[in-house]
């Protein structure tokens, strides 16, 4: 029976093991983490992450051939693969802060990894990382290796939140990069036999490692600059009576554009756009390359523009000021269906209200009010690690509070900001919501989900990025 071992049980790490141990019933599979917290909840009824699909198959698979253990090097030591899918964040301190990936953690497990290993294995870049990172696990791994062989892969996941269990059933491509040398292509086809029990053989691709390793990041910047680009329109739209949600239609049946990826929105957020980017940028830069970097520093800075666009348009529509004005918030997770803030436009965008000094009201299906005050009330790198924290204490503020529904929400708010695409948020009675309003009453959406005319009829001032804009707003000052 071949062995697998998956380090960091993650958003990646867990719903990728246990698509794995799923397919492949000849396979154990044993996903280990230093989180003891983490680890533990992967063995209980309570997942650490919502996502939707997973639970049964857990179900399914846990006991037989998936497990989740602390037990780090002993289930490295008696694997054939290890997979490495721990969290890279970027670095805060340092040479490269604020843009290079942080490489501690891997470098960390390379170092276990050669320590406990005593049989030959193949090591997997399942982490994204930068271009050029094989190449130093390899010497971590070689000058610690006393005798056994390594083969390095780098096999970067495109599984996006919300939808990861469909994306790991049914992906585009599964990528895998190795040395070009009769051991790695060997290593290859040892990892290909085990995506090609679902994976149809012409989808699964393989390339030199710098290769996949590149790709990862370049998707990453590719599909982050479409929203960029989508957002740098709708403004355009609000200034010149354009709809967004037209232009992008109308953009996106050109078959060599194509129509997905294309809504504009407050912004996009999650753990790995900003981060893959940033670590694109610095690459660059490191190459010599400043022209290239700028050019991917751009799709950032409109992402931020954007942000803070949506609070100017809150602060200027409400008289300028929201100083002690109730604001309900509706979704504060990164997307729907998924509990994740990392990076969510919901953060700067809490903060920029708060900043004005308006009271908030945030409701989010998914989100636990501990973790929205840890995200308004500490410091951003402490999003990476939400696992390791302690419960926040004496950080809250009145100015915050964190309510079950809706309608609790909104009650007696002037104002409602759409900021997740819940789809709960579609079929609420905004009739009822109005009347529990004071007036007047106004919905800023910043996911394009709302009805805009049957809210204006029912009374609301609506405010939806890249629409046309309501007439109140033509007369409120311009925001830029
Ligand atoms: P995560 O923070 O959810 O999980 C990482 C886990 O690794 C944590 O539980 C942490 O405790 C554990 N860990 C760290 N160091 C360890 C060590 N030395 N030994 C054992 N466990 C250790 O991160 P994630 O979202 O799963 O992302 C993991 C990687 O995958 C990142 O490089 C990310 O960029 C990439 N990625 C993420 C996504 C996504 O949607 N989240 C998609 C594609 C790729
Ligand atoms: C992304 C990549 O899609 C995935 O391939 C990679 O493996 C990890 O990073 P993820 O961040 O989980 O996945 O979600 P994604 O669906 O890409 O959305 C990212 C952000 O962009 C979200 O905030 C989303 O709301 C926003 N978005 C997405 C838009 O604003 N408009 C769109 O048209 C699409």
């Amino acid at each position: 029976m071949v062995k697998i071992c998956c380090i960091g049980a993650g958003y990646v790490g867990g719903p990728t093991m246990a698509v794995i141990a799923l397919k492949c019933p000849s396979i154990e599979v044993v996903v280990v983490d230093i989180s003891k917290l983490r680890i533990a909840a992967w063995n209980s009824d309570q997942l650490p992450i919502y996502e939707p699909g997973l639970d049964g198959i857990v179900r399914q698979c846990r006991g037989k051939n998936l497990f989740f253990s602390t037990d780090v090097e002993k289930h490295v030591y008696e694997a054939d693969i290890v997979f490495v899918s721990v969290n890279t964040p970027t670095k805060t301190r340092g040479l490269g802060a604020g843009k290079a990936a942080d490489l501690t953690y891997w470098e960390s497990a390379a170092r276990m990894i050669a320590d406990v290993s005593k049989s030959d294995k193949i090591v997997v870049e399942k982490s994204t990382v930068p271009v050029k990172t094989a190449e130093a696990i390899e010497k971590i791994l070689t000058h610690n290796a006393k005798g056994i062989k390594f083969q390095i892969l780098s096999n970067p996941e495109f599984l996006a939140e919300g939808t990861a269990i469909q994306d790991l059933f049914n992906p585009d491509r599964v990528l895998i990069g190795g040395r070009e040398t009769p051991e790695g292509e060997k290593a290859i086809q040892t990892l290909k036999n085990v995506y090609s029990q679902w994976v149809p053989e012409g989808k699964i691709l393989t390339t030199n490692l710098w290769s996949a390793e590149l790709s990862k990041l370049a998707a990453n910047a590719f599909l982050a600059q479409r929203i960029s680009s989508v957002n740098a329109m709708s403004a355009l739209c609000e200034a010149t009576g354009a709809n967004v949600n037209q232009v992008s239609y109308a953009v996106g049946t050109d078959t060599r554009i194509g129509p997905k990826f294309l809504n504009a929105s407050v912004g996009f957020g999650g753990s790995c756009f900003q981060k893959d980017i940033l670590n694109l940028v610095y690459i660059c830069e490191c190459n010599g390359l400043p022209e290239v970097a700028e050019y991917w520093k751009q799709v950032i800075k409109i992402n931020d523009y954007q942000k803070n666009r949506f609070v100017n348009r809150v602060v200027a529509s409400m008289f300028n000021t929201v100083a002690n004005k109730k604001i309900a918030i509706l979704g504060f997770a990164f997307k729907k269906d998924t509990g994740d803030t990392r990076e969510t436009p919901a953060i700067d965008v809490c903060k920029g209200l708060l900043g004005d000094k308006a009271r908030l009201s945030i409701y989010d299906p998914q989100v636990t009010e501990d973790q929205i005050q840890r995200d308004l009330w500490m410091n951003k790198f402490d999003w990476d690690h939400p696992i390791h924290l302690q419960p926040t204490s004496g950080s809250s503020d009145k100015k915050v509070s964190v309510v079950l529904d809706a309608y609790e929400a909104t009650k007696d708010a002037d104002g409602v900001c759409v900021l997740t695409e819940w789809n709960e948020f579609n079929s609420l009675d905004y009739q009822k919501i109005y009347d529990n309003m004071r007036k007047p009453a106004f919905v800023f959406d910043g996911r394009n989900i709302v009805d805009c005319d049957k809210l204006r009829e029912i009374g609301f001032i609506v405010y939806a990025i890249g629409k046309p804009l309501d007439p109140w707003l033509k007369d409120m000052p311009a925001v830029a």
